[in-house]
């Protein structure tokens, strides 16, 4: 066995045995996301190494059965569905089905993701006769005993054209409110409490007595059929409508569309609002609504064709919290900082993540050694979410907010908009101080190059420096006999303030780091006042007036103006390293017409008459445009040649600008 294999059948089994814990007990160990990441590593060395393992858990649904209840054969199989967690696999997707279909008309059916138990109930003459778990997708646990406890099952289906035989497929699930309430009292009684709504749901399916399924309130949720001999429409969504008649409950959100953008639109509305649900959703499913389609695109080992789980991701790692450190922002804003022991979210290791405030932090009501789950917000910033309510000996040190600044010891002030803590000690905070001259040195201001936090902070530490100024007099010793500061960075710092001779106004008035002066409101006043002059002698009535800033911002603003500290820097800079402030300027027109292409995701199909294609590339970005190479919700504007390719068509259907060659040149030309 080489390397390869032997890490196939290592994940093989590793995934048996999840997919045991998970389907079988009900008790998973890891979480849907850890297993999927599993799952796809597999699929992806199964398919290098181009060696069909029939019995691998990528072709096979659910796991092996051990169920001590008895088992029902399922009238046809349970499948499962194929996972995507990004857009341009969704799209991939997509675009396979309309290639297939070879026209650009094809209608979807979009519901929820529901995270629940799926079960199958199998209908005789319109009476629930049998209920059972999916299992191994083959058989699966007779459950029904136990299904009479979920009240929104109808056992006798009122209608009228109702199948003679067939299955109700659907997800049975708990409230989230529920499975709180019903923890709450196992930590009551002491007893063992629920990891998710999900497992609650299933423990309760596979009770072997019925009766302890009287107060757990389960729910079901349609989201399949088989039918036998009979016709009820080639439309599912037309049929999960009559379903719904019939008193099942169908997804709560849903919608019928051919437009991906409609489509894109509902997977994000989901994701934004999932919170807000009352039981949990991991995803969207996306289903073709044509039966006869379905039929034709046919199923794979394991999942159909024409559906697909577009699933939300899913951040969340329990973790141990280390620490709480407090950092002093160049506003003198307090942050507390959680720093624990590191997990890996999506490929990143993270080990620290900001809890935003004193409020956050009282509320979490952290100890060393706590158990806390975090994720990556919006897929990117790291968030402690909630720490686990269990008890542990070691949760002996309560984390409590500062009541003085960590750094300089003043007393704070809150605000109660933002709910933050600040360090009033604006001249004298070295934190602060600290922070503000890396602000006013970084990239969007006065943008020195290397210049970064570890030598602004020394230079702080040892040498005294306490504002701009000081930094401008640097020499090479003073830099080189800094710790890992060597020749390079320090020739490079000297380098980058020796070139520098002029900034903007907007930026000259950004980068003091004023409370509340950002990008925005620095434009704003350089727009409005025009020049330095005019922005110095300028008293709070004239800003609130003429730019309509707010009266907090305003007054940080004057105050900072009107200091007499602060104005003798801005002299100096001026006066004695002969820094230009540029006055503001309009834009003139040419500026205008070549911005056409600014800031614009192309992309370019087709031969072009005037222009091989690595030259167009170039011009257009030079022009400021992104060029990509397929087509994506990102791609606002496309550029079509001579014979284009499918892409067109995609782009189409995307609702994309599209413009022929002749138009292109007519734009290009103006630049
Ligand atoms: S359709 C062949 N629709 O997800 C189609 N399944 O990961 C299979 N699930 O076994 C089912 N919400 O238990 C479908 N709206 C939905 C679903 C859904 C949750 C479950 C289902 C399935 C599993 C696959």
């Amino acid at each position: 066995m080489n390397k390869i294999e032997k890490k196939i059948k290592l994940l093989q089994k590793s995934l048996i045995y999840h997919n045991y814990l998970y389907f079988c007990l009900g008790k998973p160990v890891i979480s849907d996301h850890e297993y999927d990441i599993l799952f796809n590593k597999l699929k992806l060395l199964e398919k290098k190494y181009k060696k069909i393992y029939f019995s691998s858990p990528t072709r096979t649904i659910g796991s092996k059965i051990f169920s001590k209840l008895s088992l029902n054969k399922h009238l046809t199989p349970m499948l499962s569905l194929e996972n995507v967690f990004t857009e341009k696999k969704f799209l991939n997707f997509y675009t396979k089905i309309l290639k297939y279909k070879n026209e650009f008309l094809v209608n979807f059916v979009c519901e929820l993701k529901l995270d629940g138990i799926a079960v199958n109930l199998i209908y005789k003459n319109g009476v629930l006769r049998k209920a059972s778990t999916r299992g191994d997708g083959e058989k699966g646990e007779d459950i029904t005993q136990n299904i009479f406890f979920v009240k929104s099952i109808p056992i006798k289906i009122n209608g009228k054209n109702i199948p003679k035989l067939m299955e109700i497929r659907g997800e049975v699930l708990i409230l989230k409110k529920d499975f709180i309430k019903l923890n709450k009292k196992n930590s009551f009684l002491k007893r063992n409490k629920f990891s998710s709504a999900r497992n609650l749901a299933s423990g309760s399916l596979l009770q072997k007595n019925f009766l302890n399924l009287k107060n757990r309130k389960l729910f079901f949720i349609c989201h399949g059929f088989e039918v036998f001999n009979f016709f009820l429409d080639n439309s599912y969504y037309n049929i999960l409508l009559k379903i719904k008649k019939w008193g099942f409950n169908i997804s709560e959100k849903i919608i019928y569309s051919s437009s991906i953008k409609k489509i894109l639109k509902f997977y994000s509305q989901i994701k934004n609002e999932r919170f807000l649900l009352n039981y949990d959703v991991d995803g969207i499913v996306i289903k073709v609504d044509d039966l006869k389609l379905r039929k034709k695109l046919g199923v794979r080992s394991r999942s159909p064709r024409w559906a697909i789980a577009y699933k939300f991701p899913n951040q969340e790692k329990k973790t141990i919290l280390k620490k709480v450190t407090f950092h002093v922002g160049r506003t003198g804003s307090i942050t507390p900082v959680a720093h624990f022991v590191p997990v890996k979210i999506s490929g990143i290791t993270i080990k620290k993540a900001s809890l935003h405030n004193k409020f956050f932090l009282d509320k979490l009501n952290l100890h060393i050694n706590d158990r806390i789950f975090v994720c990556r917000a919006g897929d990117v910033i790291p968030q402690v979410v909630r720490k686990e309510t269990i008890n542990t000996k070691k949760r002996l040190i309560r984390i409590h907010f500062p009541e003085k600044c960590p750094s300089c010891r003043s007393f704070l002030e809150i605000t109660s908009k933002s709910k933050k803590n600040f360090c009033t000690n604006y001249f004298f905070c070295l934190e602060q101080i600290k922070k503000r001259l890396v602000y006013f040195f970084s990239k969007t201001s006065f943008k020195i190059k290397d210049l970064g936090p570890n030598i602004i902070n020394q230079l702080v530490d040892k040498m005294g420096f306490r504002n701009p100024i000081d930094f401008f007099g640097l020499d090479f010793h003073t830099l080189n006999n800094l710790k890992n500061v060597g020749k390079k960075f320090s020739k490079n710092i000297l380098t980058s303030f020796k070139k520098f001779k002029s900034i903007n106004l907007d930026k000259f008035i950004l980068s003091f780091g004023i409370h509340g002066v950002g990008q925005v409101v620095s434009k704003k006043i350089a727009k409005n006042f025009k020049n330095l002059n005019k922005i110095l002698d300028l008293k709070e009535e004239d800003l609130i007036e003429v730019c309509g800033i707010g009266k907090k911002i305003t007054k940080n603003f004057i105050n900072f103006i009107q200091n007499k500290n602060n104005r003798n820097i801005i002299f100096k800079l001026i006066n004695n390293y002969n820094i230009h402030v540029k006055s503001y300027k309009k834009k003139d027109k040419n500026n205008k017409k070549f911005s056409f292409f600014l800031n614009k995701t192309i992309l370019i199909t087709g031969v072009f008459k005037d222009f091989s294609r690595k030259v167009l590339c170039n011009k257009l970005k030079n022009l400021g445009a992104e060029i990509k190479k397929s087509i994506s919700k990102k791609v606002n504007l496309v550029i079509q040649g001579k014979n284009p390719g499918k892409k067109i068509f995609y782009a189409k259907k995307l609702g994309i600008k599209i413009i022929k060659e002749n138009d292109f040149l007519k734009k290009i030309s103006k630049n």
